[in-house]
């Protein structure tokens, strides 16, 4: 998955914001958290939230919105912001990098569907301009222009912008999120149907648990709260959410949580082999080989007598996955999920 281009060059709407930005010198172009754009020359500044996104060829910076550097240098940003993003353009770090020569910010937008105006909005309450300069089959080519109406202070907030997840399943303090990451404001159901099954099953008590796509780390957390003394590695792969785990551990105070940003388990760790119980809600709108390829390291992964446990919606996919590990498979109805756990021998 490494290297994973976000976007489809020949997308009308990719075509248009790359031709918007393909005339600037690219040492004055930000690329924020997409592309890279087709038929652009080398040397943009592009900002990633994804370990998947980067690759030696297309290099980007992983960095969380609120750690941009922000020092005015850029003459133009191009933004992409797609649905599952979009609360990223609440901390859009591309603005407060534009230098004061920046002419304009475009960015496309399907209109009904994924909302235009509302995008113009933010940009506008942001930049204080916005305007479609360009349409084409559906998108809009969006442009603001950082003026002297930037309001430095609003762009700031927007950055700052945490949620609280309170969830007594985790104990009293409140778990922080952040606009970018899965299931932002509230604990998935999936989540709390794993940790609820969890809760109602007796299981050796572990030394070493992984968290698998470990998101802000429910799972991880509440494993490290319930095996006060094990530890645990929460893999995750988006910077934004990785970072949450490590300050998520510290506020409630499960040091032995340790997050690990990284395109699945890592081929080469000293753990593999040594794990004895993996947690698993898996991102079941992957495509199926990037599935197949999160979920099959898990056996080598386990020591012997090791479990894993999954959560999702429908079953028969991620049990196809298992089979082909040759992994025994217990099914577990929760209301709406189904808890999978697998076994290796
Ligand atoms: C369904 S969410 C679950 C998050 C968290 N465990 C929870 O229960 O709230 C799946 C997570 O897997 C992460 N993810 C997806 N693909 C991944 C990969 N290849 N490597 C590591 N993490 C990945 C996503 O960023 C997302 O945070």
């Amino acid at each position: 998955m490494q290297g994973e281009n976000l976007f489809n060059p020949s997308d009308p709407g990719v075509r248009l914001l790359a031709q918007a930005v393909q005339d600037l010198p690219p040492q004055a172009l930000a690329l924020v958290y997409g592309g890279p754009l087709p038929g652009l020359r080398q040397g943009a500044t592009r900002w990633a939230i994804d370990v998947r996104e980067q690759s030696a060829e297309e290099p980007a910076a992983l960095v969380a919105p609120w750690a941009v550097d922000t020092t005015p240098r850029f003459r133009a940003a191009a933004v992409w912001p797609r649905a599952p993003r979009q609360g990223l353009l609440r901390g859009l770090p591309g603005p407060r990098s534009l230098g004061p020569a920046a002419r304009r910010t475009p960015a496309v937008r399907r209109p009904q569907r994924q909302g235009a105006p509302s995008l113009a909005r933010t940009i506008t309450a942001l930049l204080g301009s916005c305007e479609t300069i360009e349409r084409d089959r559906g998108y809009h080519l969006l442009a603001a222009e950082k003026t002297d109406r930037f309001d430095a202070k609003a762009a700031a907030e927007l950055l700052a912008a945490r949620y609280e997840i309170a969830e007594p399943l985790l104990g009293e303090v409140p778990l922080l999120s952040a606009p970018g990451v899965f299931c932002r404001k509230h604990l998935d159901d999936g989540t709390r149907a794993l940790l609820t099954a969890l809760a109602a099953t007796e299981l050796p008590t572990p030394r070493r648990v992984i968290d698998l796509g470990a998101g802000i780390g429910p799972l991880a957390l509440w494993a490290a709260k319930r095996w006060p003394k094990g530890h645990v590695l929460a893999v995750e792969s988006n910077v934004i959410a990785a970072s949450l785990v490590r300050e998520n551990a510290a506020r409630l105070g499960c040091e032995r949580v340790e997050a690990l940003l990284s395109d699945g388990l890592p081929a080469a760790h000293p753990w593999r082999g040594t794990v004895e119980l993996a947690l698993v809600n898996p991102p079941t709108h992957a495509p199926p080989e990037a599935f197949a390829a999160l979920v099959k390291p898990l056996p080598h992964w386990l020591r012997e007598g090791g479990e894993a446990w999954f959560v999702v919606n429908r079953s028969g996919r991620l049990v196809q996955v298992l089979q082909d590990t040759r992994a025994q498979i217990e099914t577990i109805e929760a209301p709406g999920f189904w808890i999978v756990r697998a076994r290796w021998s």
